[in-house]
């Protein structure tokens, strides 16, 4: 089957090998004349951005480059992206790279025309409509990572440094209006990177099947993206250069973004804490804490369970095949047991829990979730007992 395609669903997605070479006529078509590429330090430096670059002025378009930021990225990077933009005088946003440079991007074409600071525009209650829709710049996102899927996301995560703690900042226009999917840009991730970040389409997809609300076509799309990465990450992280296991791993992190528009649940909040206090990666925090929480939670989800198992077309469907199956695919691609194995201590536990509980993902878990429950949680990754 030739893996490509142009859907509008949740957004334009031009998705397909090769098809990066599309970057200047994706400017163009959301009227662009000088975009500012949005990426991290490391992915500035490599021939993909060079020739993407390249590439925009040839077409005749300016093309300034911004690159400070930091995995986990924090509001001096979206403020230093913003006064870029405005010294360079451009007109659009091209996110370009992993899960930090496009939630850096997209944060800073939000704030480019905003007089409000950015933690006004948090994920609570309706602080969105404080937003001046007139002054968000257009946005073309391209991921070079498969997992995060905030290329089709309406939010950013960033982190407020004067409390540690991880913000969503989100509007509903913040979904980028069109995306390029090129696995081609995928090809050079490493296997443990490949690895933690399929994890974490894999949590997004669990979570939001998950979720205890009523989302039929978010819950259809989770588990086709579980059985495309049940299928295909283990074979991207065996051989990077499987363009059709690079594809499909591609569109099921999407997937997985998309879909949890539903909710979330106690993997992230339990995730988030971690990265911004300890810097642990993202993905592979979700990817350590999968089995515990989803023990946690089993007297609520184990009919969906079930439903999952026959699905994926595991030999035992019930909750246990599927816990099974989690606990198989995490050893066979190299991801540790514990959170103490990523530098969460017992002594972390009492302080990260309250901020479990006060995550936005919290309200998506299947069950109610109280601080101490999170303490108890954060326990059990932490020592690697059921
Ligand atoms: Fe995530």
């Amino acid at each position: 089957m030739d893996l490509k395609g142009n859907w509008n669903y949740p957004t334009a997605i031009r998705f397909g090998v090769g098809r990066i070479k599309e970057l200047p006529d994706a400017c163009k078509a959301l009227g662009m004349k000088s975009p500012l590429l949005v990426t991290d330090p490391a992915l500035a430096k490599l021939p993909m951005i060079v020739d993407a670059v390249k590439s925009c002025v040839d077409a005749g378009l300016g093309c300034g480059v911004y690159s400070n930021l930091q995995g986990n990225p924090v509001e001096e990077n979206v403020t230093g992206g913003v006064a870029a933009y405005r010294a360079g005088k451009h007109d659009g946003v091209i996110a370009f790279g992993g899960g930090s440079a496009l939630d850096t991007g997209k944060a800073i074409a939000l704030m480019v025309g905003q007089k409000r600071p950015l933690w006004d525009f948090e994920d609570r209650e309706d602080w969105f409509t404080r937003v001046d829709v007139a002054g968000m710049a257009p946005v073309v996102a391209v991921p070079t990572t498969a997992g995060t899927g905030s290329e089709v996301g309406r939010a950013s995560v960033i982190t407020d440094t004067s409390t540690h703690t991880k913000k969503i900042i989100f509007h509903p226009k913040m979904l980028p209006s069109i995306v390029i999917e090129d696995p081609q840009l995928t090809v050079g991730l490493p296997p443990h990177v490949t690895a933690a970040t399929g994890m974490d389409a894999l949590s997004h997809c669990l979570e939001a099947y998950c979720a205890p609300f009523y989302h039929p076509m978010a819950e259809g799309i989770a588990i086709e993206g579980m059985r495309l990465i049940k299928e295909w990450l283990p074979v991207a992280v065996k051989d990077g250069r499987n363009v059709e296991a690079r594809s499909h791993m591609l569109i099921a992190s999407s997937m997985g973004a998309t879909a949890f528009q539903k909710g979330l649940g106690a993997m992230h909040s339990l995730s988030h804490p971690c990265g911004a206090h300890l810097g642990t990666h993202h993905g592979l925090t979700n990817a350590v804490v999968m089995p515990y929480v989803l023990n946690w939670n089993r007297s609520a989800i184990e009919a969906k369970m079930e439903r999952l198992g026959a699905y994926l077309a595991l030999e035992d469907h019930s909750f246990t095949g599927v816990l099974d199956w989690v606990l198989s695919l995490r050893e066979s691609i190299g991801i540790p047991n514990t959170l103490a194995d990523i530098g969460v201590g017992e002594e972390h536990a009492s302080l990260l829990a309250p901020e479990a509980f006060a995550d936005p993902s919290t309200g998506g878990n299947p069950l109610p979730m109280t601080a101490q429950d999170f303490e108890k949680l954060y326990r059990v990754c932490i020592a690697g007992t059921h």
